[in-house]
């Protein structure tokens, strides 16, 4: 099946997630959702694709899930479409490969939860985000309630859920829920530039550093740690460490070329 909506497209090492529905402003639906995880499983699989950009287009991230799709649903119908869309920005959470989101206009509701799934993001100066879920009588359900929090702190997220309020992109900035805010039309160039320098980076360190970091904050210290030294020992089993370590000693720091998986 040829997908509609969200298509991997990629150039240079680098996989763009596109998100392509501009008439409903990339409103996620069933259909959005499923494509999405196709999208992800495909740039996790694909040896040529080294880091990852999500991109909404020039006007829009994704105001959300789809409102007028979701309105009628019952709650056994919801049951399934949770965890379907769970499934679906879990897919993106867990690429093991850096991931950036760049964002324009509107990341509201499943679009913000999409952009929290990534490694970093990136704010176009005129982009918006929120959890507005609560003005609807509803809550987040792809990840809000869990990756914000732990993002910018229980207090600052409980401010977003609660009042459901949309916070602009310097304040994004402020509070940790972006990482660099940029000019509108460069905001997908300065992602596509930060994914690329991954292009000819230790894949097996960089998966490993992605798996360690976020498996360690969800478990205690002590955890994480055993869980650092096993991927540490591991990591002697690549080519990336002796192809590092190897160009460190003849040619210096910073130099090494890394064979892709
Ligand atoms: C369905 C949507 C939509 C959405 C926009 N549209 N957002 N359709 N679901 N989430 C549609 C509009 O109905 C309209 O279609 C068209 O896109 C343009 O939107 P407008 O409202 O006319 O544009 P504008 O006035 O610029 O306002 C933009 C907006 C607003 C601020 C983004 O549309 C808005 O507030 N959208 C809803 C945001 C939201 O509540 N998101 C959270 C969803 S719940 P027509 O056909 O009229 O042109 C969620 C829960 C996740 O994400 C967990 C679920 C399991």
């Amino acid at each position: 099946m040829t997908a509609e909506f969200v298509r991997l497209e990629v150039a240079d090492g680098v996989g763009t997630i596109r998100l392509d529905r501009a008439k409903a402003m990339n409103a996620i639906s069933i259909q959005v959702q499923d494509e999405l995880a196709l999208a992800a499983a495909e740039a996790t699989d694909r040896s040529d694709v080294r880091a990852v950009v999500v991109w909404g287009g020039e006007k829009v991230f994704a105001a959300g899930n789809d409102v007028k799709e979701m309105a009628d649903m019952s709650y056994t119908d919801m049951v399934d479409r949770v965890q379907k869309l769970q499934d679906a920005v879990n897919a993106v959470a867990r690429i093991p490969k850096p991931v950036v989101a760049a964002v324009n206009g509107y990341a509201l509701g499943g679009g913000c939860e999409l952009a929290l799934a990534a490694d970093v993001r990136f704010a176009a100066d005129n982009a918006v985000l929120g959890q507005p879920e609560v003005l609807l009588g509803i809550i987040p359900g792809a990840g809000g309630t869990q990756r914000l929090p732990r993002l910018v702190g229980p207090s600052k997220a409980k401010d977003l859920l609660y009042t459901g309020r949309f916070v602009k992109a310097e304040e994004a900035l402020a509070i940790g829920l972006v990482d660099r805010v940029v000019p509108a039309a460069e905001v997908y160039a300065e992602a596509v530039a930060w994914a690329s320098r991954f292009a000819t980076a230790a894949p097996y360190a960089l998966r490993a550093i992605k798996e360690t970091v976020d498996r360690g904050l969800e478990v205690d210290i002590e955890t994480g740690l055993q869980v650092e030294r096993h991927s540490f020992a591991a990591i002697f089993a690549t080519g990336d460490s002796r192809t590092g370590m190897q160009s460190f000693i003849e040619n210096g720091p910073g130099k090494a070329t890394f064979e892709g998986r």
